[in-house]
């Protein structure tokens, strides 16, 4: 295949950001925009050149389109990604890819039978600190895993964001993000337990997501774990960073895209300079070549990370831990 025409779906604040990137691909071209909001579909339709809709399935009937990006809120995935996948469409997904394990297993049903190529956006993955580290960490013995994600509340009082039913929460709204890279180095989480509370955002209008999460992990290796998130600090002090203490009575420190590991007088770890391949570049350049193993997270690893979350706010509800389906592999 020599040129990739693409299409989205969403066409808000994170589909600008791969929509810019995949304008500056030579052997891309988006050739449609669809958001239930019409002026955001015409904005960019005005912009990149291109058709815009505002129904996806008509966008699918209409197009000429190979690949198909879906950036929308975690409640807007719907049976559409299925369809799009079942009808041989390249499908690249923004985290989390679903909000139940039902309509995620489809999706991947039609992704498996199809063989289409997916991509899931967990960006961190194609950094090279974190890909130094992965190396590094692949054989070493891993004893526990603290990771934390404090922050305020994203958007304004109308925002999907706060809303438990539309956005399942921090943990798995944003937190996915230190999940997936917790899974991409100390691998596969098998049950989890999570407890959560809602105590301080109670001045916050329309805020149905717990304020206060804590969660347990259980890993494939025998590792424990556990990842708190807050988004009470509306007025800043927030932080976030995963700690995983090894074999040889180490730490390694991973923030965003850099990492320490202390007592520091340890061995220093190499970490490439190369430019890599941005997410976007690898998902066009896996359909161009038909190469999966180029995008470094595909649609079930992206449902695997999905998973983690979905299960420990059903444990919450329950009270109770729950074991993790394992779809990854
Ligand atoms: N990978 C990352 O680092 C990263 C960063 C930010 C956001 N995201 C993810 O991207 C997703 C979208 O976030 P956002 O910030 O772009 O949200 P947004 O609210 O800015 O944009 C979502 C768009 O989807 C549209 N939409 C809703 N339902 C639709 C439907 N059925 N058909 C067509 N369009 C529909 C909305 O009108 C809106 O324009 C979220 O899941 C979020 O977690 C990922």
């Amino acid at each position: 295949m020599s040129n990739v025409k693409v299409g989205f779906v969403g066409a808000g604040g994170m589909a600008n950001a791969h929509i810019s990137q995949v304008a500056t691909i030579e052997d891309a071209t988006i050739v449609a925009f669809c958001d239930v909001m019409e002026e955001r579909a015409q904005t960019a339709a005005d912009h990149y050149g291109g058709q815009y809709y505002t129904d996806a399935q008509r966008m699918l009937d209409e197009a000429d389109i190979d690949a198909v990006y879906f950036c929308l809120p975690p409640f807007a995935h719907s049976d559409i990604e299925r369809i799009a996948a079942a009808g041989g469409h390249h499908i690249f997904v923004e985290k989390p890819v679903s909000m139940t394990v039902d309509h995620g297993l489809e999706v991947l049903e039609a992704v498996r039978s199809t063989g289409v190529i997916s991509g899931v956006g967990y960006q961190g993955r194609y950094q090279n600190p974190e890909t130094a580290l992965r190396n590094y960490m692949r054989n070493k013995t891993i004893g526990m895993v603290a990771s934390h994600r404090w922050g305020g509340i994203a958007g304004g009082p109308d925002h999907w964001w706060r809303v438990m039913d539309k956005s399942g929460g921090m943990l798995h709204e944003q937190a996915t993000h230190q999940i997936d890279m917790i899974r991409y180095l100390a691998g596969e989480i098998t049950e989890v337990y999570k407890i959560d509370a809602m105590r301080i955002n109670v001045d916050q209008a329309n805020h149905t997501i717990p304020d206060a999460e804590v969660v347990t992990l259980q890993f494939e290796c025998g590792a424990v774990g556990q990842i708190t998130t807050t988004s009470s600090l509306v007025n800043g002090g927030g932080s976030m960073r995963t700690d995983f203490m090894l074999e040889g009575h180490i730490v390694v420190r991973l923030g965003w895209g850099s990492f320490e590991i202390l007592p520091n007088n340890g061995e220093a770890i190499e970490i490439s300079t190369e430019p890599q391949p941005g997410i976007d570049q690898a998902f066009i350049q896996a359909i161009q070549t038909g190469d999966q193993s180029l995008v470094r997270s595909s649609y079930a690893d992206g449902l695997q990370s999905a998973l983690v979350s979905i299960c420990a706010n059903q444990s919450a509800k329950e009270s109770k831990p729950v074991s993790v389906p394992q779809v990854a592999s």
